[in-house]
């Protein structure tokens, strides 16, 4: 038996992560210092030992292992029946994917219509898709960034809710460029929830405004 979080009202929000978690502590830092008005329900992860999970039990949140497989890039099937049934037991309003490396496909976007946020590591649109950083280093671009985006049926594609802009720095590797990303992440994130939280947010086409 689940025990739904009291919310008064706030946004609940269930995180899906694959790896270290850094942004979703950034989620609940920004709650537990009352500079983003909303709840994590749940925290779910694909990868059974993923540090996000450890960070969700600490700060006593929900934290549940769910395996995706057969597949190994995508989350469909019976494994998506179940990501689905977890975030409707913890009465989950908007998904937020945070390092969550699986493509999400039909069956959750319905679950949860224009209420999945992405965050990926670059200015959408330019380098969609795994590890931007590196291919934003390799083009050459002089600026680099992140972005919160609503998911929908393609890949980093949805509508952008908010992006930061970081220099790319003379001598940057791969890790000194995803360090300097991930900062701004760490403030892009609990902002653009923020946003939702505050019931700011709507989405016309591809635009969304914040009234
Ligand atoms: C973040 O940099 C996020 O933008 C990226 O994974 C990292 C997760 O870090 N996501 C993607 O690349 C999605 N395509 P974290 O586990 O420390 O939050």
């Amino acid at each position: 038996m689940i025990r739904r979080m009291s919310n008064r009202g706030r946004l609940v929000i269930g995180v899906l992560g694959s790896g270290k978690g850094s942004n979703a502590q950034a989620i609940f830092d920004a709650i537990r210092e009352k500079r983003l008005d909303a709840c994590v329900a749940c925290v779910l992860s694909d990868v059974e030992d993923a540090f996000i999970l450890e960070r969700a039990r600490r700060a006593g949140i929900p934290a549940r292992f769910i395996s995706a497989a057969p597949f190994r890039t995508k989350l469909e099937g019976e494994a998506e029946r179940r990501y689905v049934e977890a975030l409707r037991e913890y009465g989950v309003e908007v998904v937020v994917l945070a390092g969550f490396m699986r493509i999400i496909k039909r069956g959750m976007l319905a679950a949860f219509p224009h209420r999945i946020v992405n965050l990926h590591p670059a200015l959408l649109p330019a380098f969609p898709g795994m590890e931007s950083w590196k291919q934003a280093l390799e083009y050459g671009v002089k600026v680099a960034g992140c972005t919160v985006h609503f998911v929908d049926a393609g890949t980093d594609t949805g509508p952008i809710l908010l992006q930061k802009v970081v220099p790319v720095l003379e001598g940057d590797t791969p890790a000194t460029l995803h360090a300097r990303i991930q900062e701004q992440e760490h403030v892009a994130l609990p902002e653009a929830l923020g946003l939702l939280a505050a019931r700011r947010v709507r989405v016309e086409g591809r635009i969304v405004h914040c009234d």
